[in-house]
């Protein structure tokens, strides 16, 4: 399956067209293949939306398509040049989606970084690195937001993983990242609920297409991943556009503090792909094979 959505997202789907009209978007790593297809399930239904990235022609290339895709001019504004490391870039950003758009109302903070590394060969910058992209990031995209959050009483989306459930090998500081995204989501929950704002994450697992999953399963075939994979295939992009239009929209008005994994079950079996090769895959020597 493509690794992009198109006008039968809507005529073949299970929403109601135009139910994100007159709603504004702002999404962090939008550019990137999971963000970018929420990014288009939100477009398509009527959102506006700000795609926040690092790499300036990566970034207005995707805006470019995605504007095209919803059929309204202007309807996806590039930001690049953005490290989300750093939260004066965020509340740049901020501005020029205000400036632009007037509002926001769903926030994704989806830029992240991953790469395989055993815990001995990390360094000290490698997971600071990380856990800044992904937790400090997540942190300065939110706080960077929450003023329009509390005049929309909008919704923000953070992306976790199932890393953090179990001990796999070689993501110690993505592990790490992510458990501090879902407590920080867990917070922002109790604290910004009064202010009538939701905080969710969506955790997915295997997606088909994106470079986590063409990086973190290594030798292992197609077939034997699915059959680690108790619904029996890969993930979509689709299948995370569809958690995300669900978790923004009015049907989850009540639901707040949640983590959504979508992983058709895979963590639940205690797996990652390398498993079979346990422990001969923690040798040095045996690491592309995980
Ligand atoms: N294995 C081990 N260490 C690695 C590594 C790898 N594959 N890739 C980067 N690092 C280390 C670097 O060596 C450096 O540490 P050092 O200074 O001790 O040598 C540290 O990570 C930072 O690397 P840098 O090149 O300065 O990158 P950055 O600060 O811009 O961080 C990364 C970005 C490291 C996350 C990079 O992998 C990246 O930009 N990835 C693209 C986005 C991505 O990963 N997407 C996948 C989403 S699932």
């Amino acid at each position: 399956m493509p690794n992009t959505l198109d006008n039968s997202y809507i005529a073949n789907g299970p929403w109601k067209p135009a139910i994100f009209e007159g709603k504004v978007a702002f999404v962090t790593g939008g550019a990137g293949t999971i963000c970018r297809v929420q990014t288009e399930a939100l477009i398509l239904l009527g959102c506006k939306a700000v795609i926040v990235g690092r790499n300036k022609e990566k970034t207005q290339l995707a805006a470019k398509e995605m504007s095209i895709l919803s059929q309204v001019p202007d309807s996806v504004l590039p930001i690049y040049g953005v490290d989300v490391r750093e939260f004066d870039q965020l509340e740049r950003a901020v501005a020029l989606t205000v400036e632009k758009f007037g509002r926001i109302d769903f926030v994704i903070a989806g830029a992240a970084g991953n790469f395989i590394a055993p815990f001995e060969q990390l360094s000290a910058n490698a997971f600071k690195s990380v856990v800044s992209i992904d937790l400090l990031g997540s942190f300065n995209t939110a706080k960077a937001c929450l003023p329009y959050l509390k005049l929309s009483k909008g919704s923000i989306l953070f992306v976790s993983a199932t890393f953090h459930y179990y001990g796999v090998p070689f993501q110690s500081h993505v592990g790490a990242a992510k458990a501090g995204i879902d407590a920080l989501s867990n917070a922002l929950a109790v604290e910004l609920g009064i202010s009538g704002i939701r905080s969710n994450c969506i955790a997915p697992g295997a997606i088909e297409g994106t470079e986590g999953i063409s990086r973190l399963s290594g030798a292992v075939s197609k077939d034997q991943m699915c059959s680690k994979i108790p619904l029996q295939r890969l993930g979509t992009t689709k299948d995370i556009a569809d958690t995300t239009v669900f978790l923004f929209s009015d049907a989850a008005r009540y639901v707040t503090g949640t983590v959504h994994i979508v992983d058709g079950g895979m963590w639940h079996l205690g797996t990652h792909f390398g498993r079979e090769m346990y422990p001969q895959n923690l040798l040095v020597e045996d690491n592309a094979k995980l």
